[in-house]
């Protein structure tokens, strides 16, 4: 569900205690948001009018108010990454020391082409703090991009060189289309998403601006809730993340090879087990053989092929299955 209300009173009015798997929020940064333009020199024609900015003096307080429900709402063992600009960086790792939040890691996202400046260093780099809410199972997958076998071009771990907390992304120009200032990347979201949640897992943006958090999460299979005080950018963008087919962007995931460290020891949920059946569904009625659905399924899921087809044989669903749109 999205609510085009201040996320403070929304969450206290609409979201309950302990029931978000996953946070992902970037909040107005309080240096003048309608100035950006002017940092970034860019052509504003097509970013929607009416972000709402935040002034310096009420940023402590302001950060205090949203990560204090941002709290409250997550479930034990739940993730939160908190994107930040260095200029109010201290009051938002203020407000998480008045939490029980805990930080797992302070990652810097450097991505291309910064605010041009001509007598200091060009900042191209944001914060982004990642904290868990202690007290539950956390999700870290691991093996999310790749296995613990694959080496990169140099010989070194690329499942260790992926899970640095140095990000390279690059930023998205994307002429012509709508948008918010300051859309995050498709790739960055993807990234968080992935290692930090699974499939249908709730994932809360508290500062939806363009809805990419929810986009890229229903795309991957999850669900989405969120707020966006912006009256245009919200009625626009909520008539876009309804175009979204859940699950249509798990057949763009890398095929990460198997090794006998993936998932280890991790159990599948129920959730996880209906989302299976789901998928081999579709891959059936899209005429897929069951070999090639448990295939495909494995490699967006990165589970063992063997447990997929434990799953599918148990249910005997390709004779239930229901008659659905293409997903794939
Ligand atoms: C940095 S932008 C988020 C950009 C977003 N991550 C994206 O990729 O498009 C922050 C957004 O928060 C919105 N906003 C500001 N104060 C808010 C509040 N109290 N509650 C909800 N939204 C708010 C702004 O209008 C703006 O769209």
């Amino acid at each position: 569900m999205f609510y085009n209300e201040n996320c403070i009173s929304g969450a206290r009015n609409y979201i309950k205690d302990n029931s978000i798997d996953l946070i992902i929020s970037d909040p107005p940064y309080g240096i003048d948001g309608d100035l950006l333009d002017k940092h970034y020199n860019r052509d504003e024609s097509n970013v929607i009018d009416g972000y709402v900015e935040v002034a310096a003096a009420e940023y402590p307080q302001f950060s205090k108010d949203w990560i204090k429900e941002a709290e409250r709402v997550l479930r034990p063992g739940g993730s939160i990454y908190i994107i930040s600009g260095y200029t109010n960086l201290r009051h938002v790792l203020n407000a998480l020391a008045e939490t029980k939040l805990q930080e797992v890691n302070h990652i810097i996202w450097r991505y291309n082409f910064g605010v041009y400046t001509r007598k200091k260093y060009i900042s191209s780099h944001y914060h982004i703090l990642y904290f868990v809410k202690p007290g539950g199972e956390i999700t870290f997958n691991r093996n999310s991009f790749y296995s613990d076998d694959e080496k990169t071009s140099a010989g070194l771990s690329a499942n260790a060189a992926d899970r640095e907390d140095v990000w390279n992304i690059n930023r998205e120009y994307k002429p012509g289309e709508i948008k918010n200032k300051n859309q995050l990347p498709e790739k960055l979201l993807r990234k968080m998403i992935l290692y930090s949640s699974n499939p249908e897992n709730l994932v809360c943006d508290f500062f939806l601006g363009s809805f990419s958090t929810a986009k890229v999460a229903i795309g991957l299979g999850r669900n989405a809730c969120g707020f966006e005080l912006n009256k245009a950018a919200f009625e626009y963008q909520s008539e876009q993340v309804a175009k979204i087919t859940k699950g249509e962007l798990l057949s763009t995931l890398r095929n990460v090879p198997e090794n006998k460290n993936i998932n280890t020891g991790k159990k599948l949920t129920d959730a996880e087990r209906e989302t299976i059946i789901s998928m081999y569904n579709k891959y059936i009625q899209n005429g897929y053989t069951k070999k090639a659905g448990i295939e495909k399924i494995s490699e967006a899921l990165g589970r063992g092929r063997f447990s997929i087809a434990n799953i599918v044989s148990d249910a005997d669903i390709a004779a239930q299955a229901e008659p659905q749109n293409s997903l794939f």
